[in-house]
């Protein structure tokens, strides 16, 4: 298996080989297995899925229950009901935040999150705290990101109630660590809800090793189409926890006055369900598991050493997070001295070179970090050295084309 091969199942690269695609962490593209999945499903079973007594829709339902199941597997979900489907990251945590948070949350309690969290991980838990008299309380990494023993004990203790956690921050690339903070939890009586959008699609997770209580994640990041995410919830809590949207397809009984919910998960799967988003995700998780996460790490490590290694010789850059390539997931978030991340990106632009530039959701961090916004590239094992040669190629013309003479 080579790069180049790889290469040929995504059109959007075969057919644009002048584009530098590194903005893999906001979303990544998709091989023409899980568009070709998603056109089979609309030519071949389309109906309303877990409504209708004929074929077409039994097959629709069939096919969205087995990515159900296999979604599951991929991530050591013990049973495929533990898996609701979601929008998207943000949507889950939503979920957990007004199910779980608004029934659970008590005036005074804790709510402990990282000054890391995506914006999509704070401002559930900040209504959560509001709603019910609450306090947020933060967990403060080192400079290199990493967030220390001592942190983690002194900051979730007996009124922490909930801790909200991502396993890889989208900023610095750190992977945190979850054991730890979910062992601490758990000592002192407070569940875990885990953003797990960078982490599902570059590392292997399995949740119940783990010992996540609920753990998020997005379809599009991880070669699946836009519209569709996961959410684990541990069974214990999944059996008490009330629904979060309702209406059609959630309830087994309804009357004028009140209703009874249908069996998990469907309780939590309100209205028409994203069937061929689905469909889409099992192919998006077949295909990651044939390429392998060992292959993935291989691709990610060499292409961000070889990208930091490059940025190490520019000496107006300024690289967040670990000095070591392997603690980046595949992000390099970076300043230009004298250059605003926005012209960076517009620069790169000009030469076909696709990052991020701005706060990327995460403004505590960038207030952490003491800047208001940065660049970010960041790989994905279908990127290769050409194109990360040309990426600091462009970058290093960027502060020419300022007016800048070095
Ligand atoms: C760490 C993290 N959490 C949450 C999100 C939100 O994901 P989505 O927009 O798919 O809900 C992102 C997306 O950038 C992310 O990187």
């Amino acid at each position: 298996m080579t790069v180049e091969m790889i290469r040929e199942d995504f059109p959007i690269l075969a057919n644009h080989p002048e584009v530098v695609y590194l903005d893999n962490a906001a979303t990544s593209q998709r091989p023409k297995q899980v568009t070709d999945a998603i056109t089979q499903f609309y030519e071949t079973a389309n109906a309303n899925p877990l409504r209708g007594l004929y074929d077409w829709s039994m097959r629709a339902t069939a096919l969205y229950e087995e990515a159900r199941e296999h979604v599951a597997r991929f991530i050591g979900a013990p049973l495929p009901e533990q898996i609701i489907f979601t929008r998207n990251t943000t949507e889950s945590i939503n979920l957990v935040a007004y199910s779980y948070g608004l029934t659970n949350i008590r005036e005074g309690d804790e709510i402990a999150l990282t000054v890391m969290e995506h914006h999509s991980d704070i401002l559930p838990w900040q209504m959560a705290a509001r709603e019910r008299g609450a306090k947020l309380t933060w967990l403060e990494p080192d400079a290199e990101g990493v967030i220390s023993e001592a942190e983690i004990t002194a900051k979730i203790h007996e009124k922490t109630k909930l801790v909200a956690v991502g396993h890889v921050s989208n900023v610095m690339g750190v992977t945190n660590p979850v054991e730890q903070i979910i062992a601490r939890a758990h000592a002192v009586g407070a569940v875990v809800v885990i953003d797990g959008a960078q982490a599902v699609p570059h590392h292997p997770v399995n949740v119940a090793e783990l010992d996540a209580d609920f753990y998020a994640f997005s379809g599009h990041k991880m070669l699946g189409p836009m519209g569709i995410g996961a959410l684990y919830v541990k069974k214990e809590i999944l059996d008490k926890l009330p629904p979060f949207l309702t209406g059609g397809e959630m309830i087994e009984y309804v009357t004028r006055e009140s209703a009874t919910w249908a069996e998990l998960p469907h309780k939590f799967e309100a209205g028409t369900v994203n069937a061929a988003g689905a469909v889409g995700l099992d192919a998006a998780v077949r295909y990651l598991e044939r390429i392998g996460f060992d292959f993935i790490r291989e691709r990610e490590e060499a292409l961000t050493k070889r990208m930091m290694e490059a940025l190490s010789t520019l000496p107006y850059i300024r690289v967040f997070g670990s000095a070591d390539p392997a603690k980046h997931c595949g992000i390099v978030t970076f300043t230009v001295d004298g250059v605003h991340p926005h012209d960076v990106s517009s620069v790169l632009n000009e030469d076909h070179v696709c990052v991020r530039a701005g706060h990327h959701c995460a403004q505590p961090l960038m207030q952490f970090l003491g800047v208001g916004s940065t660049v970010r590239a960041s790989v994905y094992f279908y990127n290769t050295e050409d194109e990360v040669d040309r990426f600091v190629r462009a970058l290093s013309a960027v502060r020419g084309v300022m007016g800048y003479g070095d």
